[in-house]
């Protein structure tokens, strides 16, 4: 089993881990990686993901391009479209996803952080979409997320070009949200992911809800997605136990 997951108290992790080569994904780790986001989409006790790579030196260094280079183009469809739905059931996890990233996130790797919220790297992480290079496009969704991102601009200098950029440039162009010294990554992320998980599950899973949703479709359409999901919000107990909590002056638990 090259994917691991686990939960403790609230926050899921799952590592995927295929050292001997940097945790390239084949078709049978995306069957695992199904698999695991599967078992844990539905849930309610998971406030937040931490997805992570094994071993020191890489998150994900792609598709495994063994596998790959003896593919015809329906089989080349097919394992793109396996790649598109395993990342997609990712982004739609109901609650925050956080990619923890400490060493290679190149091609496919970089899609999988692409389609975590929140992405957050070692100093030491890099960062490319090197596919042009092998002949390929980026095809588990860089493209699209990776536009979406960073915008068009900075997403066509990086897929064009190949380039393998440092988690500094990565920072600077909102490629990741945060960077951090190699030895703090970890405790880095589950500091978020435990600050999150503190707050209203109900409150963060409708806010990761309005932003998304409404990000595909226009600023109005948005505005009005937020009005009912606000108002969706007095509807749940964990609005009165925040709001009584601040009133009494004491921690609210949710
Ligand atoms: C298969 C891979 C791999 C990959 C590394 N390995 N990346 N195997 N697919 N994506 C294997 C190597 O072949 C090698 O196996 C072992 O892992 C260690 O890698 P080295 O190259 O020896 O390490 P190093 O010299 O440190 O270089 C690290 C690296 C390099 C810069 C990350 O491995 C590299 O460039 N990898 C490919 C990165 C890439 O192009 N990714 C995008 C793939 S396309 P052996 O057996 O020799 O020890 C993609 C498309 C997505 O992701 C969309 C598909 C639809």
């Amino acid at each position: 089993m090259a994917v691991e997951c686990v939960v403790e108290n609230g926050i899921a992790k799952i590592i995927i881990d295929r050292p001997k080569a940097l945790n390239a994904l084949n078709s049978e780790v995306l069957q695992e990686l199904k698999k695991a986001i599967a078992e844990i989409q539905t849930r309610t006790d998971i406030r937040v993901l931490l997805i992570q790579g094994g071993g020191e030196k890489s998150f994900v260094a792609g598709a495994d391009i063994a596998q790959m280079s003896d593919l015809n183009p329906l089989e080349g469809s097919e394992f793109g479209r396996l790649g598109q739905e395993v990342f997609s059931s990712l982004s739609e996890l109901p609650f925050p996803t956080i990619a923890v990233i400490q060493g290679f996130a190149l091609g496919g790797g970089c899609e999988i952080a692409l389609a975590c919220d929140i992405r957050i790297a070692s100093e030491k992480a890099k960062f490319g979409q090197p596919e042009v290079g092998l002949g390929i496009i980026p095809g588990f969704g860089g493209t699209q997320r990776l536009a979406r991102l960073v915008g068009p601009g900075q997403a066509k200098k990086l897929i064009y070009s190949a380039d393998i950029i440092s988690a500094a440039q990565a920072l600077a162009i909102g490629l990741v949200e945060q960077v951090v010294a190699p030895e703090q990554l970890n405790e880095a992320a589950l500091k978020l992911a435990q600050m999150i998980a503190a707050k209203s599950p109900n409150a963060v899973r409708l806010a990761k809800i309005a932003i998304n949703q409404g990000l595909e479709g226009s600023l109005e359409e948005g505005m009005r997605l937020e009005a009912s999901i606000f108002g969706l919000c007095f509807a749940s107990p964990e609005q009165k136990e925040g709001m009584t909590a601040f009133l009494e002056k004491r921690p609210a638990k949710f």
